[in-house]
């Protein structure tokens, strides 16, 4: 069979690394000729993913069985839509479904009315002297979010990204000052995050082991917020830090809003991923992704034993797709081009791409061009290293002294992983359940 894949970051390198795991001829349509992609698949063809009918016109030229949306961008701008209506076999979600993504308060709006576990309390706002009123009089702390689509960037957090009532103020003006955009001011909560990510089919949803994403660009978690730094996985064992019954209400929340919505707005259909948080109330959802996260995706795909194809050959004929996952931990960090996530500026790097394989790292290859050893860098994040392993101090071993095999100006956060940070994060959960936080 053949498969097209639409996307061409790190995300798609190990969505396609898993599909053709099961024999399957791959195409792709990537906006970067991406190395680990060109390795791979039988073609990869060069534009812009996102116009929607030269996607169908090259679609159309491959004949696929299957297609595969790795990114959120395309499903906004139609292009699951084209296919669909085509007569593709899409294992993505349409752009109404995708919508629980592309309008957040969309999505709030929805679990509110239908009664949904672990929503927050959110008020959209177009008009800043609203906003202004409404922000005066609000007694907790909050967060402002675009509604639409940002990358995983846009969020900003009273006390990490601002302090006063003031300054948020400024933040919510600046952004509504199109005219165009909404905004979203919400709660804040506190607690860690993770990543549930799953498979749905209408009414039928297979769940992924949870991830922990790095959001912030420095070690510590200081910084801006960026796509995401680096991951950690520890399969369906669950990260040492959150609670077996956070994910058992996280995994409550998913599925009854994947069936409450596919019995009241339209069938979904592809990857979903909700970005939860564990609080001293339980677990609350910060987001819908209609997509695999990146990195998350690197993380579980790795333990996948299924092929994504396979997966996908299931579960748009309604059968079980057996997931197994091999019990492993993996580490994921993401190399960046310097002043990745305020003000990029991209270079060229080189890798010593045999001895990285060597000390037992793999390489998955995001925003970059090149024949794999000299590398393009663009804005966005470029390559990606794997470790995996049974034991957390030997995973994150690997990552020693890795600088030795890279050249060039790039950032990378050296703390993802480390038992240090895995002790940090499991006495601030104590510290939130005791409600010391
Ligand atoms: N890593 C966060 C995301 O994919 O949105």
């Amino acid at each position: 069979m053949k498969a097209l894949l639409i996307g061409g970051g790190g995300r798609e390198h190990a969505i396609g690394l898993s599909i053709v795991k099961s024999g399957t001829e791959l195409f792709a349509i990537s906006p970067t000729r991406n190395p680990g992609l060109m390795r791979i698949a039988r073609k990869v063809t060069v534009g812009n993913e996102n116009d929607k009918n030269w996607v169908l016109e090259n679609a159309q030229r491959i004949e696929p069985d299957y297609v595969f949306i790795g990114p959120e961008s395309p499903l906004a701008h139609g292009v699951s839509d084209v296919l669909i209506r085509n007569g593709f076999n899409v294992f993505a979600p349409s752009s109404a479904a995708a919508r629980l993504e592309t309008s957040k308060s969309f999505c709030r709006d929805f679990m509110k009315e239908k009664g949904i576990d672990g929503n927050i309390e959110s008020t959209p706002f177009s008009d800043s002297s609203k906003a202004e009123r409404f922000i005066d009089q609000i007694d907790y702390d909050f967060v402002i979010k675009p509604d639409g689509l940002t990358g995983g960037k846009g969020v900003v957090v009273q006390g990490v990204h601002f302090n006063t009532k003031e300054e948020g103020i400024e933040i919510i003006k600046e952004y509504l000052k199109s005219g165009k955009e909404k905004a979203l001011v919400e709660k804040k909560v506190v607690g860690e995050e993770f990543s549930l990510q799953a498979f749905a089919s209408g009414r039928s949803i297979h769940f992924l082991p949870i991830v922990q994403d790095y959001k912030r660009a420095y070690e510590n978690d200081k910084g801006p917020n960026t796509g995401g730094m680096g991951s950690i996985c520890y399969s369906e064992r669950g990260l040492p830090f959150i609670e077996d019954k956070t994910v058992i209400g996280a995994k409550k929340i998913l599925k009854q809003l994947v069936e409450r919505f596919s019995e009241k707005v339209t069938d979904y259909v592809g990857p979903i991923y909700g970005g939860f948080i564990s609080t001293s109330e339980g677990p609350k959802l910060l987001e819908i992704n209609a997509r695999l996260g990146d990195p998350e995706a690197m993380n579980v795909l790795s333990l996948m034993e299924n092929s994504m194809m396979d997966v996908a050959v299931s579960m748009i004929h309604d059968r079980d797709p057996g997931l197994e996952f091999k019990d492993r931990i993996n580490v994921l960090r993401y190399l960046v081009p310097r002043g990745y996530g305020s003000n990029p500026t991209p270079s060229k790097i080189s890798l010593d791409e045999e001895n990285i394989l060597l000390r037992g790292l793999r390489i998955y290859f995001a925003s970059v061009s090149g024949n794999g050893k000299e590398l393009k860098q663009t804005s966005s994040r470029s390559l990606a290293f794997l470790s995996e392993g049974t034991d957390l101090s030997q995973v994150a071993s690997r990552f020693d002294n890795l600088q030795s095999l890279l050249r060039g100006e790039y950032s990378m956060r050296n703390d993802i992983g480390t038992k240090a940070m895995i002790g940090k994060k499991r006495d601030a959960m104590r510290n939130i359940r005791a409600g010391r936080a």
